[in-house]
């Protein structure tokens, strides 16, 4: 997989990796010497436009390998772009959606598919011309060349997006360019490489041993228990740092999973006042995080120089998946969205100086999930929800100053900046609120937020203790009172969450403490349910409503909490976690 910069690049990946090709993603600019013993090359999307100046490009001399190309929207215009004859056309008019395909040419790539079905489409730019011997393939009604090929040089391109579940029979084109195209075999099982992976354990640690920062999660804990099978109790170790910013139950519920798997190969350690005191004060989130991730690696070096962990017989262990690098700017072309806590300098260093083992690094999340059952982990552990490192402290949002709310013809623009995504790009905007929450309103978020230029997300009223317009931000870091508040109030939405099952529909529940309130009740809590395959797009999940009522009444008696918003965003334009 060649990275031109999409999101989708880790998503087609992956989907190659459910057809059980492995499929590794590599800079765009990889130089075809590197790539000659290749079975296939799948060039990705990405948002730039091949005209501007520095945007992704390959290295021509890959379509000369007689390896063969599957060119995916931008990498299809590469395609037109690099080789001779071909010419791409600035759009005007984008075409993003659903369209209809003809095919027009019936090839080996469209093998089994139907000759006429609703593709994926989002592009602005588009091919005028094909390059010299090529054909067009299938055309839809705004994109006269919407696929095309020489099938004697094994060259295809398409501008539509074949990993996106949105497409019909998308799977049958990744597997004709596969199978009867690039004759790869169907011989990729994460499972079936564990005697591999283990040893890879023990290649890497060198004779050293293997500390581990547990947080609990589905990662890290797979991560640990890998290392604990590879190399033995006696060379394994994980601490679990109590930040003080994890919810309710969860540092008791690690204690128990960890005493049972390593017994004194584990240890708690109390760090909550180091980390509430560093955040006091700080709004930004961006700064939140790095002060977290450094406070991670202060606390690593406490531990470490605290005697057992100083020498350099130990590593450090983590539970890194392969995404965890895409939104960090970890592969080429990728904007920095949010600084992953995994990644911040302390842990850089460790990295140059070759003292990491990250045994997951290569793996998608439902990969990890099935390694962790192979090697005997119980699944109310592996289908926990995701919960980031940083914890409740990204979802309790700041302010520095006090401001209004201000009307808008939708409703009320809160004034709280929170992170979102859009075109690949990072924003930091305030968040519209409607006054009344619908099912319906769910459809219009988007809309919403295209109209106006400062607001990156949607949230509806469920219940208020004052009209909208009554509410205001208030100068607010986090403190312990206000994590106290936020701990209860997720507290609440886990158990109700679980006990109706509404948990297992849905991929994550974070739940948001707002500046955002009224004199005596200075804050609100956003519900964010979320549905997603792997967390690079999720849909906002609309509630029963008899749950939704319950867990508002719960919610409401919390002190200080002035309201309680439901998220109507998906992702993108806003995010998953609000920060
Ligand atoms: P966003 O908010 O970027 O979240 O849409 C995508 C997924 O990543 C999780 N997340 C993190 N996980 N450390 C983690 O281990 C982090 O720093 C971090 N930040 C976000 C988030 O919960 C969601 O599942």
């Amino acid at each position: 997989m060649l990275d031109a910069g999409g999101q989708y690049c880790h998503l087609i990946a992956r989907r190659v990796r459910e057809l059980g090709v492995y499929a590794e993603v590599m800079p765009s600019e990889t130089p075809a010497d590197k790539l000659q013993d290749r079975r296939g090359i799948i060039i990705s999307g990405g948002p730039a436009s091949v005209y501007e100046p520095g945007s992704p490009t390959v290295d021509p001399e890959i379509f000369s390998l007689g390896v063969p190309v599957l060119g995916i929207c931008y990498g299809l215009q590469l395609m037109a772009h690099l080789i001779p004859g071909g010419k791409v056309t600035k759009g005007i008019k984008g075409e993003y959606g659903l369209a209809n395909l003809k095919v027009t040419e019936h090839d080996k790539l469209f093998d089994n598919f139907q000759a006429v079905s609703e593709v994926w489409m989002s592009h602005r730019d588009r091919v005028g011309e094909v390059p010299e011997d090529f054909v067009v393939t299938a055309t839809t009604e705004t994109c006269p060349i919407a696929a095309m090929a020489n099938d004697w040089r094994k060259l295809y391109g398409i501008q539509f997006h074949p990993e996106v579940v949105h497409t019909q029979g998308g799977k049958i084109i990744l597997g004709n360019f596969l199978f009867s195209i690039a004759g790869c075999e169907q011989d990729w099982e994460p499972t079936r490489h564990l005697e591999e992976l283990e040893d890879e354990i023990r290649c890497t640690a060198r004779g050293r041993n293997v500390f581990f920062f547990a947080s609990g999660g589905v990662d890290s804990t797979v991560a640990f228990s890998l290392c604990l099978k590879a190399l033995g109790k006696e060379r394994v170790h994980a601490a679990y740092v109590d930040t003080g910013l994890m919810r309710e139950g969860e540092t008791e519920f690690v204690r128990e999973v960890f005493t049972k798997m390593a017994g004194d190969s584990f240890e708690v350690v109390d760090a909550k006042n180091e980390f509430l005191s560093k955040l006091s004060g700080v709004v930004e989130p961006e700064a939140k995080r790095k002060i977290i991730g450094e406070e991670f690696v202060i606390t690593q070096q406490r531990v470490l120089e605290s005697g057992r962990f100083l020498d350099g017989k130990w590593i450090l262990g983590q539970g890194t998946i392969y995404p965890d690098t895409i939104e960090s700017g970890g592969t080429a072309k990728a904007e920095v969205i949010k600084t992953h806590h995994n990644r911040v300098a302390g842990i850089q260093t460790l990295i140059e100086e070759g003292r990491l083992i990250e045994p997951l690094a290569q793996f998608y999340k439902d990969e990890v999930r099935q390694v962790g059952r192979a090697i005997g982990l119980p699944d109310d552990l592996l289908d926990r929800h995701p919960f980031p490192g940083p914890g409740l402290a990204i979802r309790c949002l700041s302010t520095a100053k006090a401001e209004e709310s201000r009307k808008v013809d939708s409703g009320y623009v809160l004034p709280v900046l929170s992170v979102g995504v859009q075109g690949d790009s990072r924003t930091y905007r305030s968040t519209l609120a409607l006054e009344q929450y619908t099912e319906e309103a769910f459809a219009t978020a988007t809309e919403l937020i295209n109209q106006l230029t400062d607001v990156n997300r949607v949230v509806a009223l469920v219940r208020g203790v004052a009209p909208l317009s009554d509410f205001k931000s208030h100068v607010s870091a986090i403190d312990e009172t206000r994590l106290a508040r936020l701990r209860d109030c997720d507290s609440i939405v886990r158990k109700l969450s679980y006990d109706s099952g509404f948990e297992e529909r849905i991929w994550q529940f974070p739940v948001v403490l707002l500046p955002c309130g009224v004199e005596g009740k200075p804050d609100s809590v956003v519900l964010r349910p979320i549905d997603s395959v792997d967390g690079m797009t999720a849909k906002a999940v609309p509630m029963p409503a008899a749950l939704l009522e319950e867990m508002t009444t719960l919610l409401m008696k919390v002190p200080g909490i002035a309201a309680v918003f439901f998220d109507l965003t998906n992702k993108p334009p806003a995010t998953i976690e609000w920060e």
